[in-house]
């Protein structure tokens, strides 16, 4: 019958034979998969997995550090830090089209995981080590099921973008999680011992705070958002929310600004927009009726402590016709 304790057996087991003495690395996000992929790979073969988390500065107030720290300590996983924050803003400095950020986003991501790549590939070379040859992926049923099916191991090619990389070098797939569902995944993580805070974790998109920024996306603007978003997701988690909603994105409109009173004072603010849903697989969604006196926590608190915000509005759209992301 199936347990997470046999999951885990025979996944460790399965992946010390095909991996034998050489090497993997493994891409985290952050998210619930890529963790407990690289949790379960890490317990089968150690130190010969290396893991590569590329912070782009969109990432939300205390989110790279909980890899960094957390996560480390609850696997003891090799793990590279990029801190490619400069870049990433630089690359979206001046730009306010979703789709445009969007996109160099996914560019920029794919170009530092790469470069990353290419360095451990050839670190591993030089010290006469064993080859990298194994990419670890948080694949899960459901996506396999969506993307057409099929079983066994698939190769990538590599792209010919990647200075030091062989031409014809070709990466063997890790996908450890690919007979599972998420709550499945996530006792996975639990019995691997992986903290509370990352295996319980609601939904992020990968472009960050990048696509909740409304308007250009800048140093100042994230740092603002961080704030507010961290004290919203404190009184939710406060509140006990967070397993009954699925996600709540909080959005800063950068480009509106309107008129309030502080202290004796005039203000001239932007906006933040909560936005709460209850959803079964993100494709449809509801907002959440949360709670008045949470709410108006979270907007006495928010225009408080965040400068430069006066004023907390709640998206009431479901989606269709909303989606739930604003960009
Ligand atoms: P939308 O805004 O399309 O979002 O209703 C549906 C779900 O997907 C998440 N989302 C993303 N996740 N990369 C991701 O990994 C993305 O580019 C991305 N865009 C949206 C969103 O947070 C929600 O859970």
């Amino acid at each position: 019958s199936w347990t997470t304790g046999n999951v885990i057996d025979e996944q460790v087991a399965a992946i010390r034979e095909l991996v034998g003495t050489k090497r993997a690395i493994c891409g985290l996000s952050g998210g619930v998969d890529s963790a407990v992929a690289a949790a379960l790979v890490q317990k089968a073969i150690g130190s010969q997995l290396t893991c590569v988390y590329v912070d782009h500065g969109l990432m939300r107030k205390g989110e790279t550090e909980q890899v960094e720290k957390d996560f480390v300590a609850a696997t003891g996983v090799q793990l590279r830090v990029v801190d490619a924050e400069e870049r990433f803003l630089k690359a979206l400095a001046g730009v306010s089209d979703p789709e445009e950020k969007r996109k160099i986003i996914g560019r920029e991501f794919i170009r530092v995981f790469e470069q990353a790549q290419a360095e451990i590939i050839a670190e591993a070379g030089s010290e006469g080590g064993e080859p990298v040859e194994f990419l670890v992926q948080g694949t899960l049923y459901p996506d396999v099921v969506e993307s057409g099916g099929g079983t066994g191991t698939a190769n990538i090619k590599s792209h010919h973008n990647v200075g030091g990389l062989p031409e014809d070098l070709e990466f063997k797939l890790i996908e450890p999680l690919r007979k599972l569902f998420k709550d499945e995944v996530r006792m996975v993580g639990q019995e691997l011992g992986l903290p509370e805070e990352i295996v319980q974790r609601q939904p992020f998109p990968g472009p960050g705070l990048g696509i909740r920024i409304v308007g250009e996306v800048t140093k100042e603007r994230l740092d603002l958002l961080r704030e507010a978003d961290a004290i919203a997701r404190e009184e939710l988690t406060a509140a006990g929310l967070d397993r009954e909603i699925w996600q709540c994105p909080v959005v800063l409109l950068a480009d509106v600004r309107s008129v309030g009173v502080q202290g004796d004072g005039r203000t001239y603010g932007h906006p933040i927009v909560l936005r709460p849903v209850s959803s079964e697989d993100a494709m449809t969604a509801d907002w959440s009726r949360l709670p008045y006196d949470v709410l108006g926590r979270i907007s006495t608190r928010i225009t408080n402590e965040v400068d430069e915000v006066n004023r907390v509005v709640l998206d009431i759209t479901s989606k269709p016709p909303g989606t739930i992301e604003w960009e």
